[in-house]
């Protein structure tokens, strides 16, 4: 097998999604971007759009914007996103952060499901999410958290382990579709259709799989979902979040946040609260209206290119990367830390090596961005839209380099705060 850069080049020409990548702004063309699964690039359609909703409709249309499309944008974008989830209509909502939904959705979870008390989760999920799920339990005396050992590699889950720790107190099992570190995928419908059978509900955090991979809510029979809109939305930093719950759950759950915005009329100002009929009482206060209206581009982009073709471009991309990596980095010491099959990895490819942290910094210097993962992964987040088989080419080359000449030796092995 060639793997040089014409035939990185011939890859690209047959890149299904090729003309997406002048949709971005790329101010330095020589920069290799590998880390949109933590922030994705920014659209050129979303810097007009924010500028356009600060000078019209904050600017000069002021309050009667709300009137205008403000109130009803969660919910409006929350319609717009859900084919890329396999969701029908009415049941997904932008709100808060991905954290702030976990937990709202964990205690209704727990308060719907009671007498049962378990929340069943596995060491591959976001630490993030076993501390809010470990937060959820506490505030209902009895209630726990299992945390389900994936002791084996940690690359791969130890899905039969998932299912034996589900038993008949299981009130909710949440896990992460996409593992953050390896991208191992989970097989979300027999998960689902297992835990159903015990009675339990279940919550998928799609951060990592939203406008990455093929998402199938309603198929899956899902009850409960979250996800990240700064990842693979590019929604830009601290877009707000997004949570899906099952259309035959809404009304039998309680936010355990009573915000207004999620009241039945909110205008009305009356002191009882009464939850809104549908998605909406999901949504407790004023949503952050720039950085919600900023999301839409990006989630127009991904339905422009469909999820089909982004899936099945991000496959053969991570499948190239990987023989990239065997061939150019494995004598040099590193390893594949991510699934190999395609069906079980998400659209990125975590690479192992004992030096990770100093190397990534070294690469970061060479022009190419990857992130580094504690305690030795450096990740490399593959965004079909604006990713191409040279650019990983070049990529793989610059990490071969760095640790050829051994610059990362020279970076301090004291970690900033942000990796
Ligand atoms: C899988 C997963 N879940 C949850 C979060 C937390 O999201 P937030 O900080 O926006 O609440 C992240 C953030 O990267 C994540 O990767």
């Amino acid at each position: 097998m060639t793997l040089d850069r014409t035939d990185a080049r011939r890859r690209d020409l047959a890149h299904p999604l090729r003309e997406y990548r002048a949709r971005f702004v790329a101010a330095d063309a020589d920069l290799v971007y590998l880390d949109g699964n933590s922030l994705g690039r920014l659209t050129h359609a979303a810097r007009e759009r924010v500028a356009q909703v600060v000078e019209q409709e904050w600017g000069e249309r002021l309050i009667r914007s709300w009137g205008d499309g403000w109130f009803d944008a969660p919910l409006r974008l929350g319609d717009l996103l859900a084919p890329l989830i396999g969701a029908a209509p009415g049941q997904v909502a932008f709100a808060d952060s991905t954290s702030v939904n976990l937990y709202k959705l964990a205690l209704a979870a727990l308060e719907h499901r009671a007498p049962r008390g378990t929340i069943v989760t596995d060491t591959l999920n976001f630490p993030s999410d076993v501390y809010v799920l470990d937060g959820a339990v506490r505030q209902r005396s009895g209630a726990r958290l299992v945390v389900v050992p994936t002791d084996h590699d940690q690359v791969h889950a130890d899905e039969d382990a998932l299912l034996d720790a589900i038993d008949d107190d299981t009130a909710l099992v949440a896990l992460s579709h996409v593992a953050f570190k390896s991208g191992y995928r989970y097989d979300a419908a027999r998960i689902t259709a297992a835990a159903h059978e015990a009675g339990a509900l279940v919550l998928w955090d799609l951060s990592h799989s939203v406008g990455a991979v093929e998402v199938a809510l309603d198929a899956w029979g899902a009850d409960l979902a979250i996800g990240c809109g700064y990842k693979y939305l590019n929604g830009g930093p601290g877009a707000p979040a997004f949570l899906y719950v099952r259309e035959g759950l809404q009304s039998r759950l309680v936010p355990p946040i009573q915000g207004w915005f999620g009241q039945r009329d909110p205008f009305a100002f009356e002191l009882r609260y009464e939850p809104a009929d549908g998605i909406r009482r999901f949504v407790a206060g004023t949503p952050p209206v720039l950085s919600l209206l900023a999301l839409e581009p990006g989630i127009e982009l991904l339905r422009e290119a469909g999820m089909a073709t982004v899936e099945a471009t991000a496959r053969d991309l991570g499948t190239y990367l990987i023989d990239l990596v065997d061939h150019r980095l494995a004598p040099l010491g590193f390893r594949v830390a991510s699934p190999r099959d395609p069906a079980r990895r998400g659209s990125h490819v975590s690479v192992a090596h004992d030096d990770a942290y100093r190397i990534s910094r070294a690469l970061t210097a060479a022009n190419v961005i990857p992130d580094f993962r504690a305690p030795d992964s450096i990740r490399l987040g593959i965004a079909p839209l604006y990713v191409g088989f040279e650019d990983l080419w070049i990529a793989v080359e610059r990490l071969a380099a760095v640790v050829e000449r051994g610059a990362h030796l020279d970076v301090p092995a004291e970690r900033s705060v942000v990796t």
